[in-house]
């Protein structure tokens, strides 16, 4: 099926409902609950928030990639199939072909004892039956694309030969192999040094702009999402508190833990950074959640309802927030 309809675009991924949870014992402990969001085609869609949020996790549950212990419930449709339904057959066709990944874990994610460049193509070898010539044609044409110099020879290197950098090219290389229609980056620059995430981001929208995928970007900076996001979706203790356009957030966020975030983030004005004002508090661990609101012990604009009810998801024109304030 094809992401558009009777000229209305439909979303290129479309998560409904979406919830996580980690069995331990007797106990359920709820990682990410009723996400909500949609990926339009050709566009960025950033998902940001502190460490330990459930970004991660979900990026992780759209592949089905979760770990063992946790339950999944929703929809994640993607062009209209529900990834959480279809067979485990079905999703590796999808894997690495339809939907390219690239991980938080770079380095972990090649394999050590195995060429850089016959790795590259083993997606071309596995979903387009592409013979050897074939694919090692197609990855020498994504390495340039990637700017990997010298391609040919860095086809027959090992990953430890590569610097961080291009190595990260090697992973992105090997995610658009397929000429994925959906691309998930789980931080896909965070070990890297500014002028290198600056060409990778770079290489990135090149990418979305020639091929027209969505692209889900997991990221905790701000900085990033103001670069390259189209869409925003800000998540808090596995709660997505706030979406809208990229422009929308930064000229007028919402959320408090928005405000907050944007007001921490360095680059912000002309702040340095031992001023930068922070969140007081820290993001609750799995399972100890508090009642009412998740961020409510950190919230300086606390109601008393805050502490006792969950807020509800309010729908402002096109972006949504999860907030006592907006209730209506
Ligand atoms: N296998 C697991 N078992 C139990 N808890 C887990 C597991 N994996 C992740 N978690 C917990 O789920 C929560 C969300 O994790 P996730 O990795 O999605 O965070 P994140 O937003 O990606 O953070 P970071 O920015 O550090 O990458 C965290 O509290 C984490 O400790
Ligand atoms: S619901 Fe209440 S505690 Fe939560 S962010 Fe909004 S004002 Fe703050
Ligand atoms: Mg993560």
């Amino acid at each position: 099926m094809n992401g558009e309809s009777a000229g209305v675009a439909t979303p290129v991924l479309r998560i409904r409902d979406l919830s996580l949870s980690f069995e331990s014992g007797s106990r359920l402990s709820r990682a990410v609950r009723d996400l909500s969001l949609e990926l339009p085609r050709g566009a960025i869609t950033c998902l940001a928030g502190e460490s330990g949020c459930g970004k991660s996790l979900t990026c992780k549950a759209v592949m089905r990639l979760t770990p063992e212990n946790a339950r999944l419930s929703g929809e994640i449709l993607f062009e209209g199939r529900d990834l959480l339904a279809i067979s485990e057959k079905e999703l590796r066709k999808i894997r690495g072909a339809a939907i390219g990944m690239i991980f938080q874990e770079p380095m972990t994610s090649l394999n050590p004892v195995m060429k850089v460049g016959p790795q590259v193509a083993e997606p071309l070898r596995l979903h387009w039956k592409a013979s050897k010539e074939e694919a090692k044609a197609r990855v020498l044409e994504l390495f340039r694309q990637a700017g990997i110099p010298s391609p040919e020879i860095r086809y027959n290197d090992y990953p430890h030969q590569l610097s961080g950098g291009l190595r990260q090219r090697a992973m992105i290389a090997m995610a658009l192999a397929c000429k994925p229609r959906l691309l998930l980056a789980d931080e896909p620059t965070t070990a890297l040094d500014a002028t290198i995430q600056g060409q990778i981001l770079r290489l990135l929208v090149e990418e979305r702009d020639i091929s027209g995928m969505a692209v889900l970007l997991v990221t905790h900076d701000l900085g990033v999402v103001a670069d390259v996001g189209d869409f925003v979706g800000v998540m808090y203790a596995g709660v997505l508190v706030e979406r809208a356009s990229t422009k929308a957030l930064f000229a007028k966020p919402l959320h408090p833990y928005t405000q907050g975030l944007i007001a921490s983030s360095p680059g912000r004005a002309s702040r340095t950074l031992s001023r930068l004002p922070t969140i007081q508090g820290t993001v609750p661990p799995l399972g100890q959640t508090p009642p009412g609101c998740p961020f409510q012990p950190r919230c300086s604009q606390a109601l008393p309802v805050c502490s006792r009810e969950f807020p509800p998801r309010e729908i402002l024109g096109d972006r949504e927030v999860v907030c006592w304030l907006y209730a209506r």
